[in-house]
């Protein structure tokens, strides 16, 4: 049986990271096999890849940032997601494709229907069964990131809003399977949304 695919996408800082690991506990105290993996990176090309996209030193074009991203999706999809939905677990990705139409595309600006045939190349067509998009106002980013940033949480406010109004349009394109929960509510509040979705999607997957 073909496993399940879970996506969270959303602005830095939103909590991605924090409602991966509790829904991957979730699933495996319910007797799920699950891979979580992280995109840009997940894989031993894709991580190098990672460590030059986010390094504050680099400047890097719009366009080579794409590719960039691109490039180490396409190593995850096929080293990663793909062997592991074949073998019926469940993945969760802490974000994926959309990440780039909402930030190259929205954020930057580069034509969201090119970045689209990009992310096909890059993704083998592979779409998210549910994608959990936690909506943050993008004033609260300065809030949530503390310290030190890497070269794409120094973007301003502007950015992260239009990477915002990105990912409302993206979610407004497929409503059947995404969830576009509030980032602002208590973290055990999400996790409860959560899980009633996936519980929903998973059927006899890990019984
Ligand atoms: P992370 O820190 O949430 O793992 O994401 C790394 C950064 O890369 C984050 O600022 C969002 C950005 N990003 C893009 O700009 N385009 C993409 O396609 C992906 C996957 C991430």
């Amino acid at each position: 049986m073909r496993g399940i695919f879970i996506v969270f996408e959303g602005i830095d800082g939103a909590g991605k990271s924090t409602q991966v690991k509790m829904l991957a506990e979730a699933l495996v105290r319910r007797g799920c096999r699950v891979e979580v993996c992280r995109d840009p990176g997940g894989t031993k090309m894709g991580e190098r890849i990672r460590k030059i996209l986010l390094d504050p030193a680099e400047s890097i074009t719009p366009p080579a940032e794409a590719l960039l991203y691109a490039a180490s999706r396409a190593q995850l999809a096929a080293e990663v997601i793909q062997p592991a939905l074949r073998r019926g677990k469940v993945v969760i990705g802490d974000r994926f494709s959309d990440s780039t139409l909402a930030y190259q595309g929205f954020g930057r600006g580069l034509p969201v229907d090119l970045l689209r045939r990009v992310n096909k190349l890059a993704d083998g067509e592979l779409a998210p069964d549910l994608t959990v998009l936690l909506d943050l106002p993008p004033e609260m980013v300065n809030e949530r990131l503390a310290g030190r940033r890497d070269r794409l949480e120094k973007e301003a406010v502007a950015f992260f809003e239009r990477v915002r109004q990105g990912y409302l349009t993206l979610a407004g394109e497929k409503p059947e399977s995404c969830l576009i929960l509030d980032a602002r509510r208590p973290l055990e509040e999400i996790r409860q949304q959560v899980l009633g979705k996936v519980e929903n999607l998973l059927g006899s997957l890990c019984k």
